[in-house]
């Protein structure tokens, strides 16, 4: 039998912050790097990704697929002028897609599990609709998208609640007690968040132990992972982990941070031009930082101790599973947590501490800290303070 492919999905709520650019590099790091990639075009209103990588005339597209019962699943799948990489195409133009039904959704998902391919890399469209946020949720890794100004944050972040309670909505469809709950919990506002799902959980385990584990776990397995994108300075970069802030401690989930792409206005060149893998070959920190995401979090290769460098952006909550901890500043994350934040020469968010320990502790006591950690997380939401 062969292998399951491996599914990727790159959603993310806003429009226009990178999401269509992303899965095209990640599909072409991957296919650069040897493996069987099948990119494929959900974004069933805005499709482009065709012309992006040079395909002139698309074949049938996964929005006939939709309409015609009599098109087979396989011949969808069309060639790229990229070795190993192939394309579904979506629909340039099609009106949208809103009466898809959940079965076939499912059925779709399904096939694309049957795809003779390593890696199946699904990029969707904008908005939080149902069809975004089942195919996103269907996938092994859920990426979001997210440019470090207000507006793509808080998209980014409604889009990934929306896609918790949906998936905590279908688990728990063999529960109307549970459903009943959830279906309370809608507050635009997001300031109730914080209450709601620890409450939520809390409701849950004490109406049923065993409803409330499978709550629980599912909250703790619930980890988006997140990717910076058209970032322009490290202060930008500060800004966009408000994100990861604010969903571990509104959602009460993790997060975890991939990484950044920066901005470089050469990208529309290389999309223009007929050779689309220019896009990671060519431009270098982009080709560096994409190649590190993929080798470390899709490929879970070794990070060679040499390449210190490519290692800099470490998942923010991960440092408990650090085996080579030798200093007490293994245990600090720089992070807007850090009571320094804005203070220190040293600052690079989700980096290992640098700043020596003496330096550190002397530090804080100097320091009042002015602005609370809350504060900045909801001036960032926009949520408006009681
Ligand atoms: N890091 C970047 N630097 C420069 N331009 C970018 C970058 N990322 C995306 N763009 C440009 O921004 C526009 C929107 O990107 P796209 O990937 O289509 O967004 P989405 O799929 O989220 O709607 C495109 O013209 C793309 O070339
Ligand atoms: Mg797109």
């Amino acid at each position: 039998m062969p292998r399951k492919p491996h599914i990727i999905a790159i959603g993310g709520g806003k429009g226009g912050v990178g999401k269509t650019l992303i899965s095209l590099s990640i599909s072409l790091a991957l296919a650069e790097l040897g493996k069987k990639v099948t990119l494929i075009d959900a974004d069933l209103g805005g499709a482009n990704l065709h012309s992006m990588l040079g395909v002139h005339t698309p074949g049938k597209s996964l929005y006939d697929f939709f309409r015609d019962k009599n098109i087979e699943f396989d011949s969808l799948i069309t060639a790229t002028p990229v070795a190993n990489l192939k394309l579904i195409c979506g629909a340039p133009g099609a009106v949208g897609m809103a009466d898809i039904q959940y079965w076939e959704k499912l059925k779709t998902i399904r096939l694309f599990k049957r795809l003779d391919t390593e890696f199946v890399v699904v990029d969707l469209g904008a908005g939080t609709s149902l069809n975004e946020i089942d195919l996103f949720n269907s996938a092994h890794q859920g990426i979001v998208v997210a440019q470090p100004e207000p507006p793509a944050i808080q998209d980014c972040y409604n889009f990934i609640k929306l896609s918790l309670f949906r998936k905590l909505h279908l688990d728990f469809m063999d529960s109307p007690w549970v459903l009943k709950l959830l279906d309370q919990c809608t507050d635009p506002t997001h300031t109730r968040d914080h209450r709601l799902i620890s409450t939520l959980a809390e409701q849950v385990r004490e109406h049923d132990i065993r409803l409330g584990m499978r709550f629980y776990r599912l909250i703790n397995n619930y980890t988006p992972h997140l990717i910076l994108n058209q970032i322009q300075n490290k202060e930008e970069i500060m800004d966009g982990l408000s994100l990861q802030v604010a969903v571990q401690d509104l959602l009460r989930i993790k997060i975890d941070f991939w990484g950044y792409v920066p901005n470089d206005h050469e990208i529309y060149k290389s999309i223009r031009s007929s050779r689309p893998d220019a896009i990671i070959s060519t431009r270098g920190e982009i080709r560096k930082n994409i190649l590190r995401m993929v080798k470390q979090f899709i490929l879970h290769e070794e990070m060679s101790s040499e390449q210190p460098q490519l290692n800099n952006y470490a998942p923010l909550l991960d440092i408990l599973n650090r085996k080579d901890k030798q200093e007490e500043s293994m245990d600090r994350i720089c992070s807007i947590e850090c009571p320094l934040w804005g203070k220190c020469e040293y600052q690079e968010g989700g980096v290992y501490c640098r700043m020596p320990e003496n330096e550190y502790r002397a530090n804080l006591k100097l320091v009042e800290v002015k602005e609370s950690r809350e504060e900045r997380i909801r001036g960032h939401l926009g949520a408006r303070r009681n």
